[in-house]
């Protein structure tokens, strides 16, 4: 495997997909009944930014924006909090520490690697996590993501939210499995909450990949995609996208409010944009 997330880590793509994923623990928490968080992917936890261009125009650009939206200026304050705890500006944190503070006593974090020396240093990143909701309530496993997703749902505390965060070096290979991945889930577990990141390289191969969802998947689903250069230019990453499997209440009307803010925030020239829409309603 030749992906380094550390070379993302930040990158307009991180952040979509991190602001989401504060929206979305937030949503699960307002009930009292503890959840489980699964990160199938998860990466190292803490990232250097210091010599990556990618974060410049992506958390560098988010924090020096006016932020409106309630979810924008939420993301840009967990950051500086976990910023200040660990006293270190330069560094990153990935979902699972984003999410690892936002869990509290009743909720449980696993976290899944398949990188030995990755998944050894968010173990450490996660050892000296301050607050959240104690170590015995995270845990790492290093094996593949898809397969631990099939052992741990449905969850003893029936409800869940799973963040698919594959690195796509065979994309349509991987995505293929995490929707088959998602649709075997739900027939075990029909009420868990999914977010699912995919890139946005070509507007064909992106469509199809929905088409290719629709069919496999039978479940509302909200899709969530944030461009800032041509959809179909075929240099490198044209946008980032994410499909909400069972979308908690409110998610996507707010998502309608912050994400254009966003795009805004964000933008290098007039070839950006935003989308949220309702992929699949329920099926009838
Ligand atoms: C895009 S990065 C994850 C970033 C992280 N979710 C975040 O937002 O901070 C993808 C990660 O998946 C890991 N990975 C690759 N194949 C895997 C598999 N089959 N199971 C679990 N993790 C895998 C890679 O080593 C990499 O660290």
């Amino acid at each position: 495997m030749k992906y380094r997330h550390a070379f993302h880590a930040g990158n307009f793509a991180d952040v979509h997909k991190h602001v989401t994923l504060l929206a979305l623990l937030a949503a699960l928490k307002r009930k009292d009944k503890g959840f489980l968080y699964l990160d199938t992917h998860a990466g190292r936890g803490s990232y250097d930014l210091s010599g990556t261009a990618e974060s410049a125009a992506g958390v560098g650009r988010l924090l020096g924006c006016e932020h409106r939206a309630a979810e924008l200026a939420g993301y840009a304050a967990a950051l500086g909090r976990w910023r200040a705890a660990v006293g270190a500006r330069h560094l990153y944190p990935g979902s699972p520490l984003l999410a690892a503070l936002e869990l509290r006593a009743q909720d449980r974090g696993l976290f899944v690697e398949w990188q030995g020396p990755e998944a050894h240093a968010l173990g450490a990143a996660l050892a000296v996590l301050p607050g959240g909701p104690g170590a015995a309530k995270l845990r790492v496993e290093r094996g593949d993501g898809l397969a631990v997703l099939r052992a741990a749902l449905p969850p003893r505390e029936r409800r869940a939210l799973v963040l698919i965060d594959p690195p796509y070096e065979d994309a349509s290979r991987e995505f293929t499995a995490v929707a088959a991945a998602v649709a075997d889930a739900l027939r075990r577990f029909a009420t868990g909450v999914f977010a699912v990141w995919y890139p946005i390289k070509e507007q064909r191969v992106a469509q199809a990949w929905q088409a290719e969802w629709t069919r496999a998947v039978a479940a509302p689903t909200l899709a969530s995609e944030l461009w800032l250069y041509p959809r179909d230019s075929r240099v490198a990453l044209n946008g980032s996208g994410l499909l909400i499997v069972n979308p908690p209440w409110q998610i996507g009307e707010r998502m309608r409010v912050w994400l254009p803010q966003l795009a805004a925030c964000l933008a290098v020239g007039d070839s950006g944009g935003s989308e949220v829409r309702m992929l699949s309603q329920s099926p009838e």
